[in-house]
């Protein structure tokens, strides 16, 4: 029960790691606001959760607002608001020359622009409960796939407010604000995602080594597991922090080349 008696928004927890988070939360005793866009998802959730520990918002975040009435839920549902983990986001391909910019906007819009606008309209109750923040990025923030373009700026741009506001808010407002990078993780909507780039249907039974070490992808569970321990007291003061969760260094790595590029030692 490291999270007991504390009230949680979830951003994008219909699906995915927001629900894996999500459900991690409830385990370690916490209530949650379960938010995104897909309703009957979102209402499957809850009623998993029970509706004692979780209430539903069903909203686009980028619309006037919406985080305003995101903190309200929390408020009305379970009185006082510990922590928001900004999961939500826009998870779409694009590239210098498939993306045009209001495309580009969107996605700034709501992955890094609407998470700002919740910890803007959350601060005051985190502020009095020495609450924190989470943001979920990647590790395409630091450079990122050529084919995800605009979602590696924005995620880098969330790293950015994250490092910038874990600054200040812990020194003028007591609120923690750190961030955690996932590598590559297997939600239903990312085996989605791969097929529609022209994968095939089971892409992520037979994933090349350099990519994934264990011989798979990270488990939503993983990254949820991860998460507790930011949004708990148990990490005391430490903010402004981003944590890559992969399973390979990610700045500075340099992998094995093909044999047929450089000749392998035999071990
Ligand atoms: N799956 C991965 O491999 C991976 C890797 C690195 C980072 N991430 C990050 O993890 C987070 C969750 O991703 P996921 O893989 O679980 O994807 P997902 O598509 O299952 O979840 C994203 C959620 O965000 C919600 N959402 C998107 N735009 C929204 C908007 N404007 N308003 C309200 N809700 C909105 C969707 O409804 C959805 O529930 C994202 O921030 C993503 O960038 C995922």
């Amino acid at each position: 029960m490291r999270l007991q008696n504390k009230v949680i928004i979830v951003t994008g927890s219909c699906t995915g790691i927001g629900k894996a988070i999500a459900e991690r939360s409830v385990a370690e005793g916490a209530r949650v606001v379960i938010h995104g866009l897909e309703k009957e998802l979102g209402e499957a959730v809850v009623a998993e959760l029970g509706a004692d520990k979780a209430a539903l918002l069903i909203e686009d975040l980028t619309v006037d607002g919406a985080p305003q009435r995101l903190v309200d839920v929390a408020l009305q549902a379970f009185g006082k608001l510990d922590a928001i983990v900004n999961n939500a986001a826009m998870v779409v391909a694009s590239n210098i020359h498939t993306t045009d910019l209001a495309f580009f906007r969107k996605m700034l819009e709501a992955n890094t622009i609407a998470p700002f606008a919740l910890i803007q309209a959350a601060l005051p109750h985190l502020r009095q409960t020495h609450g924190n923040v989470l943001n979920i990025g990647s590790v395409n923030a630091w450079s990122g796939e050529p084919n995800l373009l605009p979602y590696s700026v924005s995620k880098g741009a969330l790293m950015t407010l994250t490092r910038n506001l874990g600054d200040t808010l812990m020194r003028e407002d007591g609120v923690r604000v750190n961030q955690i990078n996932p590598g590559w993780v297997l939600t239903e909507n990312e085996a989605q995602r791969k097929r529609e780039h022209g994968l095939a249907d089971d892409w992520y039974k037979d994933i090349p080594r350099v990519y994934a070490p264990a011989g798979r992808i990270l488990w939503p569970a993983e990254i949820a597991a991860a998460a507790v321990y930011w949004l708990g007291d148990e990490c005391g003061p430490i903010s402004g922090q981003v944590v890559d969760l992969e399973q390979h260094p990610f700045i500075g790595r340099n992998p094995p080349k093909d044999a047929t590029t450089i000749p392998t030692p035999a071990k």
